[in-house]
């Protein structure tokens, strides 16, 4: 087997990039997202590959991590009440004010997640979120959601990062992404720009946690979880994969 759980493109703690962590970097601004166009096909691409995973109409869906969340109009659409947590300060506050008044949507902070009565939550994604997490915090986080979920209750793990997934994948992803839907040349220009900025150097320095889907099963299973791997991925990188887990001990 592979290596249960690991770093990947860990550096030599040299240059920090300017942020001292994951979370300081998605607070700032990026250019992560080449353009309008690239964020809003990210959000359509998770809306379409989250469709066969949503529970019957009416259901509470918890985001976490939900980044620009462009996706909640499409939820609230086939039926769900969808809460918004986004752990990134400023970016929290930003999509307060975009989903003021919004019907079907809140935006919530970590005490109100935390908050929310046991059993209350049909679905709850983590979408390319925990590459970015220490495997204690993620076992710490997977223990907080456990209660949430209500009976029959699912967790969607998205764009998990396997051992052997580096940026030549993700770059060569990005390119087919953007080549379909018609950003390839703001693509290359971006890329450039991420190239020379700090996402590479935070990306060297701090690498991803990163997990083959024996390990995160079995990280699961050490937290009462039984998980069980997709056929397809959250979001366009093919070479990452997504599972699905619910609780099986109280
Ligand atoms: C790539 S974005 C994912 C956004 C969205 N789920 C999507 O798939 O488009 C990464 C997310 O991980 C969150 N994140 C980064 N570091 C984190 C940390 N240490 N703890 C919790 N979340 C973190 C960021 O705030 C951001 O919401």
């Amino acid at each position: 087997m592979m290596e249960a759980t690991g770093r990947d493109d860990a550096g030599d703690g040299g240059e920090t990039g300017g942020v001292a962590s994951w979370l300081d970097f998605w607070d700032a601004e990026h250019s992560i997202y080449v353009n309008r166009q690239h964020v809003e096909a990210h959000y359509r691409r998770l809306t379409a590959d989250i469709a066969p995973l949503l529970p019957p109409a009416p259901f509470t869906l918890l985001d976490y991590g939900c980044g620009e969340a462009l996706m909640a109009p499409a939820l609230v659409e086939r039926g769900g009440r969808v809460l918004l947590f986004e752990p990134a300060p400023v970016r929290r506050a930003g999509l307060a004010r975009r989903f003021a008044g919004a019907p079907g949507i809140a935006v919530v902070d970590e005490a109100g997640w935390r908050a929310l009565p046991a059993g209350s939550c049909d679905l709850v994604l983590l979408i390319s979120v925990i590459q970015y997490l220490e495997r204690a915090a993620l076992a710490e986080l997977l223990a907080g959601l456990k209660p949430l979920l209500s009976p029959g209750g699912r967790l969607v793990i998205g764009d998990i990062v396997g051992p052997e997934g580096g940026m030549i994948k993700d770059v060569a992803a990005l390119l087919t992404f953007a080549a379909r839907n018609g950003f390839l040349t703001a693509a290359l220009a971006g890329l450039a720009r991420t190239w020379l900025s700090d996402y590479r150097k935070i990306r060297e320095r701090l690498g991803f946690a990163t997990y083959t889907p024996d390990a995160l099963a079995a990280l699961l299973a050490e937290g009462g979880w039984r998980g069980e791997s997709l056929a397809w991925n959250i979001g366009h990188a093919g070479h990452r994969r997504s599972m699905v887990a619910w609780p099986v001990t109280g």
